[in-house]
């Protein structure tokens, strides 16, 4: 049976960070709509200062942050001593887990920025490991001829016998950017109780039969056995993004997620006492 559209929702524009302007396509007040999935921002501007002044050092822990750059440049560094770019076309896939305290700060190149960051809920029994990060580059990425006019780019999950870079994740997510030529067709398969969206981020097309929806729009599907997509006139591109629900109660202040508000009050007292990273003797070793 085909997943029907239950939901259309429209990304809104949000100031984050130190003064980012982004739109969000859900967040907070989605909860649990899209289990367990927590939020998504799209970044994209032309305009410096809508950026520049990035996310300076901000804590997180309970979640995954999944960082996807389609142009420009993020630089990021944390309490665990890594630093790093994140270039055009690349991923960063990291779970905080326990905590770690870092920075993304977008960089001025020629042209426009755009990128979008996802966050993935942790359930309770990993909401405290120990962080990781999974620093995937755009060649790991395979790109999936579907058909003729569909292209796919596998960042997780397994299309067409290729398996994208992000494995072994703890909440199984399939996490696709999907490129499709005017008037095409794309049928795609999804597992069961999954929860599924999209999001366009160019160009037009139609997940309800007969009804065209445009960029900034979060399609969110009802449960079932595939999704059936058409591109318009101009053609269109979206992310294509499913996962296993949680389940569990959330808990959620600024960049902490836990499923109680004693775990979220906890987090924040050891803010206070500078007892919040538990992985910090990485750093302290070296
Ligand atoms: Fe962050």
């Amino acid at each position: 049976m085909d997943r029907r559209v239950t939901k259309i929702l429209e990304s809104r524009p949000t100031l984050e960070g130190a003064g980012v302007r982004l739109k969000r396509a859900f967040g907070h007040p989605e909860v649990p709509q899209l289990d367990p999935f927590l939020l998504l921002d799209d970044f994209r501007s032309n305009n410096p200062r809508d950026y520049l002044a990035g996310f300076p050092w901000h804590p997180h822990r309970g979640i995954e942050t999944v960082t996807y750059i389609i142009e420009g440049v993020v630089e990021h560094g944390d309490s665990m001593g890594n630093t790093g770019k994140i270039h055009s076309g690349d991923v960063q896939w990291m779970t905080a887990g326990s905590g770690i305290i870092h920075q993304e700060m977008p960089k001025r190149i020629d042209g426009m920025m755009q990128g979008f960051q996802l966050w993935v809920n942790l359930p309770s029994a990993k909401k405290m490991i120990e962080p990781r990060y999974r620093d995937v580059t755009e060649r790991m990425i395979p790109e999936v001829q579907v058909s003729k006019g569909v292209r796919v780019k596998v960042i997780a999950g397994t299309l067409n016998g290729l398996e994208g870079p992000t494995k072994d994740l703890i909440v199984d997510t399939e996490y696709l950017d999907v490129k499709m030529d005017p008037r095409e067709e794309f049928i795609h398969s999804t597992k069961k109780g999954y929860k599924v969206f999209a999001y366009i981020f160019e160009g037009k097309g139609f997940f309800i039969p007969g009804k065209e929806t445009g960029v900034q729009n979060v399609i969110l599907f009802e449960d079932g056995e595939k999704v059936k997509i058409r591109s318009g006139e101009d053609g269109m591109r979206f992310l294509l993004i499913s996962g296993k629900p949680i389940g569990e109660p959330v808990s959620w202040h600024g960049p902490i997620v836990m499923n109680r508000h004693s775990e979220l009050m906890q987090a924040y007292q050891e803010m206070e006492d500078g007892t919040f990273l538990r992985a910090r003797k990485n750093l302290e070793e070296e």
